[in-house]
């Protein structure tokens, strides 16, 4: 049924679970690496036609979804910030977001204009697959893009973003504007080009404590959501390391709540009400033990969901690059299979 996933999101009933990843396109599948070893991750995301094929690549394998394959950090280089992907050590931001002259100097750009490919990449893959598998558009959330900002890379700590939010919350609150504007605007480009659901990625929020989450954050990740929330389609909120944040994240919106599996799905589920969808949650690294124990812990996942209507299967967090193709196939099967 290939209206299942769209159909979980909305609590409708389904007739098996439905399933797609995280990085569900990626480095784990050897057809990505040859085009890989011949293309950098940009020169893909900024070739519609490259960007289709790679977004089409794992769905051989039975997921339920397709996600746009592009990046979060690609509304950067548009605004002014521009950035690489560094062999081994992820993006780099060359001039990293520290100063008030450094976020006065950030454009919120026109996605039609800036990131008008990744559209270009989304009209080809809805046209490719409509009416067999249903394509997810989405962008990152303010904190986690404000994050690579202004640390100019991925962080453990996130020191120099947090000390800008406490000593100069003006700033900090016109930099958190200025991008949510940009991801409001590429979302609503997103859902007319063709985006089936989006997915706000706010991976590291996890690392705040709820009492900043809620001063700092969530008033402008409500502003995206609210508005996103009028295009008609799902909206998915996801985040990691959130146990703590579930209910500010809940309230925050989103048709569908994203879950890692740092807490059990069901003491989740009840968390953020039952009259929500959720995502998730199986740990991305059980994709590397043995597929009977990847196999049985999906199984767990099912029961903790319990048959409820709204549970979309998916990982607490991307596939990693080691992850073997037969454990994914695995997994999705025993998903199908259900319990
Ligand atoms: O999920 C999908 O299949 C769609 C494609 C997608 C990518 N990145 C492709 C990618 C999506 C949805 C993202 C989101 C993204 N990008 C997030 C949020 C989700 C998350 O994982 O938390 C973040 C934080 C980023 C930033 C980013 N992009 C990092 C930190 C890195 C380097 C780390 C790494 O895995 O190497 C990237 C590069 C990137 N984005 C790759 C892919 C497939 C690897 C590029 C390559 O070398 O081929």
């Amino acid at each position: 049924m290939h209206d299942r996933f769209l159909r979980a999101c909305r609590r409708e009933p389904v007739d098996v679970t439905p399933v797609w990843f995280m990085r569900q396109a990626g480095r784990y599948m050897a057809e990505y690496r040859a085009l890989r070893a011949k293309r950098t991750m940009l020169e893909i995301c900024k070739t519609p036609e490259l960007a289709l094929e790679v977004t089409l690549q794992p769905l051989r394998l039975g997921m339920d979804a397709a996600i746009l394959f592009a990046d979060i950090l690609l509304p950067l280089e548009p605004m002014g910030a521009s950035f690489e992907f560094a062999k081994g050590e992820g993006p780099v931001i060359h001039e990293p977001i520290r100063t008030r002259a450094d976020v006065d100097r950030l454009r919120v750009c026109d996605p039609e204009e800036g990131l008008g490919y990744v559209l270009d990449a989304l009209r080809l893959i809805r046209r490719e697959l409509d009416g067999k598998t249903p394509v997810i558009g989405f962008a990152g959330a303010p904190f986690t893009i404000a994050s690579y900002m202004i640390e100019g890379g991925k962080s453990s700590s996130y020191q120099l973003t947090k000390k800008m939010m406490w000593s100069e919350p003006e700033l900090w609150g016109d930099l958190m504007r200025k991008v949510s504007e940009v991801v409001r605007l590429f979302l609503r480009a997103q859902v007319k080009a063709g985006a089936q659901a989006v997915q706000l990625f706010d991976s590291w929020v996890g690392s705040l404590s709820v009492e900043d989450y809620c001063a700092h954050v969530q008033p402008h990740v409500r502003h995206i959501l609210a508005d996103a929330m009028t295009l008609g389609v799902p909206v998915i909120h996801f985040g990691t390391g959130t146990s703590t944040l579930l209910e500010a994240q809940r309230d925050a919106g989103g048709t569908v709540i994203g879950v890692d599996w740092r807490i059990p799905l069901d003491l989740a589920w009840s968390r953020i009400g039952f009259d929500k969808a959720v995502q998730g949650n199986l740990d991305p690294l059980l994709l590397l033990a043995p597929p009977e124990l990847a196999v049985e812990r999906t199984r767990a996942v099912l029961r903790a969901a319990a048959g409820r209507p709204g549970h979309i299967f998916n990982l607490g967090h991307g596939i990693v690059p080691e992850t073997p193709v037969d454990t994914v196939r695995a997994v999705i099967d025993a998903v199908h299979e259900g319990i």
